[in-house]
């Protein structure tokens, strides 16, 4: 009798819609349907200016100018949400003539930090002239901004819907939207995914680095 009361819960389990779809449609379905294509860099370039913090980030600087070729995407404005310690934002700034970082500076539920470091990023970040950094919650941001940029970084709190309405709204105002997380939150991967599709673009997988999803 308990034999077939946990066959049969196992045969319920099995039989739960999402199971069903994480089992047999999920992976096909990234594959063959959405076509996340595999990100292939041409060419690898060292940054000159690096900032001395550490950061998830590492290791990607080597691919962004790749990306900027690629995509084709220009490189006069570049808007980043989620700036942190600056690592990404100084890289950026090395390919773009105006780089915007969009933060709270007081960490999220994924960081190590959870201080408000506003200051002491401004004092690192003071030397890199095209920088402009704006102390904000991305919400505010993107309910009163209507510019358009030639690249937006999505690096913010890694929850699928935080990832969605940035990165929707990021797909709407630049050619190329990159996202940062992709193989560490999967919960990213699938807002990239979604995104991709509602709006169009292609979404290329890089897998080294945590991972980082391209949409151009
Ligand atoms: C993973 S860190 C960014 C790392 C950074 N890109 C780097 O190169 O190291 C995430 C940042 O997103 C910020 N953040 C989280 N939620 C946010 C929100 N709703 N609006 C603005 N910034 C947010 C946090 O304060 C944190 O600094």
């Amino acid at each position: 009798m308990q034999y077939f009361s946990k066959q049969l819960k196992r045969l319920k389990t099995l039989c739960n819609a999402s199971t069903l779809k994480k089992q047999f449609f999920d992976k096909p379905y990234e594959k063959y349907v959405l076509k996340i294509k595999n990100y292939k860099p041409k060419k690898l370039d060292k940054p000159d200016k690096v900032l001395n913090k550490i950061s998830a980030w590492e290791g990607l600087e080597m691919i962004v100018s790749d990306i900027i070729s690629q995509s084709n995407c220009g490189t006069e404005k570049c808007l980043e949400f989620g700036v942190e310690y600056g690592y990404s934002t100084v890289v950026f700034s090395n390919y773009f003539k105006q780089v915007i970082g969009v933060d709270l500076f007081t960490g999220d539920i994924h960081t190590a930090n959870k201080n408000d470091i506003y200051e002491d990023v401004k004092t690192y970040l003071a030397e890199y002239r095209n920088i402009e950094l704006i102390k904000a919650d991305y919400r505010e941001f993107i309910n009163e901004n209507h510019d358009n940029y030639n690249l937006i970084h999505v690096d913010i709190v890694h929850t699928y819907e935080d990832t969605f309405k940035c990165g929707l709204w990021s797909a709407e105002h630049a050619k190329c939207v990159i996202f940062h997380d992709t193989e560490s939150f999967p919960d990213v991967k699938r807002a990239v995914r979604d995104i991709a599709k509602q709006s169009g673009k292609s979404f290329y997988n890089y897998p080294y680095f945590y991972g980082l999803g391209i949409l151009y």
